[in-house]
């Protein structure tokens, strides 16, 4: 890599409850960038035409795309819902699939959902305090079943690179929603396309 520019090191803050930095802007997702991801359409249309709320934000560092280095920095989904589905996440598989992430949760509670090609599934629970590996292969969606902001600072190889496509097209196996318990349920996503 003879074209590579290693980075000084340096440092930078993230607030352990908000999860917000004051060194860097985040990248936001508000709810009218989810369309057509959450099952119940009428519940989304109907929160658009009154606003657009944020629904989760992430920091993208501008760490070279190499292997050898690391992306790291907080994602935080605020609590809410789309009809009885929690505010989540896009959720996306790396292009290198075969790369490993691990995130930490600093505050909030909520789910990892996963998922590999081949049609495995799991729900890990996150809580603060907890680590949460996320194997190469498995895609990932956070998930907030809780009422305050979920927050976690995530760790993954620098040239990995972002697919959300196939999560935007295909959607994924599987939902979390508020049962009429009040506790989340895993449900088949009635969208969900082979
Ligand atoms: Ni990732």
């Amino acid at each position: 890599m003879s074209d590579y520019l290693p980075l000084n090191p340096f440092v930078m803050g993230f607030d352990l409850k908000t999860g917000l930095s004051e060194d860097t802007q985040s990248t936001k997702r508000s709810l009218s960038k989810m369309s057509g991801m959450y099952h119940d359409d009428e519940a989304y249309k109907k929160i658009l035409e009154k606003e657009d709320p944020l629904v989760y934000e992430f920091y993208e560092l501008k760490i070279p795309n190499y292997a050898s280095d690391l992306l790291f920095g907080t994602s935080i989904t605020y609590p809410g819902k789309v009809g009885n589905e929690y505010y989540m996440t896009k959720g996306h598989f790396h292009e290198v699939l075969e790369t490993a992430e691990v995130y930490y949760t600093l505050s909030g509670e909520g789910f990892m959902l996963l998922e590999t090609p081949e049609g495995e599934w799991k729900a890990e629970p996150l809580s603060a305090g907890k680590a949460l590996y996320v194997p190469p292969r498995w895609a990932h969606r956070s998930i907030n079943s809780g009422s305050t902001p979920l927050v976690t600072f995530f760790t993954f190889r620098g040239d990995a690179g972002h697919d959300y496509g196939t999560i935007e097209q295909k959607g994924y196996r599987k939902l979390i929603v508020e049962g009429s318990d009040g506790k989340p349920e895993i449900i088949d996503n009635p969208k969900w396309s082979e």
